[in-house]
């Protein structure tokens, strides 16, 4: 490399390199912002989707199923006890979900199909499952409002 050739791209580097990496910063910083946008649009999206099938459940939980769950009568197990819910959350949801629409005569104690109210649809009683698994408070389990088994 001759000198003036040498000279010529330190030139370069000094006044043009700035610019680039300027540019390439700014259109990396434009991207992530555009996508976290996106990221939290959808976020909410599915958060207000979510909360508004736990508020639909919150509302049948209180007519078909709080009269038992509420007060943990009976032997059901009580709206947001942990210890009641553990083994049945273990067994999964679809199973509770079957359970609770067929009825369950269990040891601990008994509960009519779909809470009594026949008039439920399977998509009723998810529902008011599903409010009822947001209702139990642990962080470690896949149990949250944010990840609900449902
Ligand atoms: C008449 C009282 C009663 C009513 C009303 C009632 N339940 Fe229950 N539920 C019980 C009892 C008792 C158990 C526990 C039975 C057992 O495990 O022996 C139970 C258990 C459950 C379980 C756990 C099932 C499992 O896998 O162990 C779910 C889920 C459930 N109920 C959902 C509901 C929903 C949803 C409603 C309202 C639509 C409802 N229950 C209404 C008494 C009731």
């Amino acid at each position: 490399m001759t000198a003036s050739t040498q000279q010529y791209f330190s030139t370069y580097r000094k006044h043009i390199q700035p610019f680039v990496l300027a540019g390439l910063f700014f259109l990396g910083a434009c991207s992530t912002q555009n996508q976290s946008d996106n990221e939290s649009a959808s976020r909410t999206a599915k958060e207000s989707a979510l909360n508004m099938k736990l508020a639909a459940g919150k509302t049948l939980y209180e007519s078909n199923c709080a009269s038992c769950h509420d007060s943990g009568s009976s032997g059901a197990p009580k709206l947001g006890n942990k210890e009641a819910w553990h083994g049945r959350m273990a067994e999964g949801k679809d199973v509770m979900i079957k359970k609770a629409i067929t009825g369950i005569d269990g040891k601990i104690g008994m509960m009519p199909p779909r809470g009594g109210n026949t008039s439920l649809s399977d998509e009723d009683v998810k529902a008011a499952i599903l409010y009822m698994t947001s209702k139990i408070n642990t962080s470690s389990e896949n149990t949250s409002p944010e990840s609900p088994v449902l």
